[in-house]
């Protein structure tokens, strides 16, 4: 079992290959690790907000730094959305983009983090008149340049907004498949309840038809049978949030059954207030139900962290051992839209820089 916390907590942990007696925080930083669930738009950091507030002319309802942090006092999913949305006017042209990519690439880098799966939320601009090409080059500029500076690779996946029409998400779709090249996938978010995949069928229907993976929130405020939908509905290949499963045991057996990667968000569930408080959270219990559980950001300006504070902060409530924390970092990477290769590749730098204990014989079988 794991030391309870002490004076020589870090020193009678035991020798590890990569980092013996080491913090827990360099420990996980140094973990080769995916993040899966990350809305670009939720990088957005108050400061940048309001240098691009002022480039552009735009009146924020908010005079300084310290009065937006204090708006992000959140009751809920959709108190959240309504000043996500908000802030996001402030982004207009392709620069804004590359920036605000950019500055997450580089922070997660730092962190960690060597394969980034990244949504954007197209309609959030397109209503406003901002082209869709401008916000997919700004991010394609980004993500090349992370790639060629740190060599993290990345995935580009466009969500439809639920709370709009599936008419609406279709038109979305066209434009997606003109930037086909660019975009592996798309994925479903904005306010869930009221708005199940059942809606979004046929668009996804089609956009798997044109070989682009597919992801969808569900099971955030939403009910099990809205996970059940993705999966049986949307053909999802895995689930962002999908913390609710738990009331459903056929459910949660099935997702282990098939080894569908959960995304989920800790600091975000805490904020949103999915979970009263961290040391209620469920992910340790559903890592141990065989659960392809992983650990993400969700919005992390809005938050409280990035990846490695998530990890962090689940470490410290839950009690997670360094092996199951080796875990998280093994289930990104299997859970990601990486090539075989490149996974096996990941999973064994994992192997090498896990602390496993005395016990570390078992990950030899860890399936990809
Ligand atoms: N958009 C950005 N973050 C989201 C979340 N956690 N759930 C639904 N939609 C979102
Ligand atoms: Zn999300």
């Amino acid at each position: 079992g794991r030391p309870k916390r002490s004076a020589i907590y870090g020193k009678i942990r035991p020798m590890s290959r990569a980092n013996p007696g080491g913090s827990v925080a360099a420990y996980v930083r140094d973990l080769p690790k995916a993040e899966l669930h990350l809305h670009i738009e939720g990088t957005l950091e108050p400061e940048l907000a309001l240098r691009l507030a002022r480039k552009h002319g735009v009146a924020l309802p908010y005079a300084s730094v310290a009065e937006l942090r204090a708006a992000y006092d959140f009751s809920d999913l959709q108190s959240f959305l309504d000043v996500y949305y908000a802030l996001a006017d402030v982004l207009r042209d392709e620069d804004d983009f590359y920036h605000l990519g950019l500055s997450y690439l580089q922070r997660a880098h730092e962190q960690g983090v060597v394969h980034a799966e990244i949504f954007f939320d197209p309609q959030t601009h397109t209503a406003r008149g901002i082209a869709f090409g401008a916000v997919v080059e700004g991010l394609r500029l980004a993500l090349t340049e992370a790639q060629r500076r740190f060599g993290m690779t990345h995935r580009l996946i466009a969500c439809f907004l639920r709370h709009l029409s599936a008419a609406e998400a279709s038109r979305t779709l066209d434009e997606v498949l003109e930037h086909r090249e660019v975009i592996a996938g798309v994925g479903l978010d904005s306010s869930e309840v009221g708005h199940p995949p059942s809606k979004f069928a046929a668009v996804f229907d089609r956009a798997r038809g044109q070989g682009l993976l597919t992801v969808a929130h569900a099971g955030e405020e939403g009910p099990p049978a809205y996970i059940h939908e993705a999966l049986d509905l949307l053909a999802v290949r895995r689930i962002d949030h999908g913390v609710r499963c738990e009331e459903d045991p056929a459910l949660v057996q099935r997702l282990v059954r098939e080894q569908i990667a959960l995304t989920v968000c800790p600091l975000s569930n805490v904020r949103l207030r999915v979970f009263d408080r961290m040391e209620h959270h469920n992910l340790k219990r559903l890592l141990e139900a065989g659960l392809r559980v992983t650990v993400n950001s969700d919005d992390p300006a809005y938050f409280g962290g990035y990846l490695l504070e998530n990890y962090l902060a689940v470490e410290r409530a839950l009690g997670l051992t360094r092996a199951q924390l080796a875990t998280l970092a093994r289930n990104s990477i299997a859970g990601s839209f990486l090539a075989t290769d490149a996974t096996r590749r990941w999973i064994r730098e994992i192997d090498a820089r896990a602390d496993e204990g005395l016990h570390d014989a078992q990950w030899n079988n860890y399936v990809v």
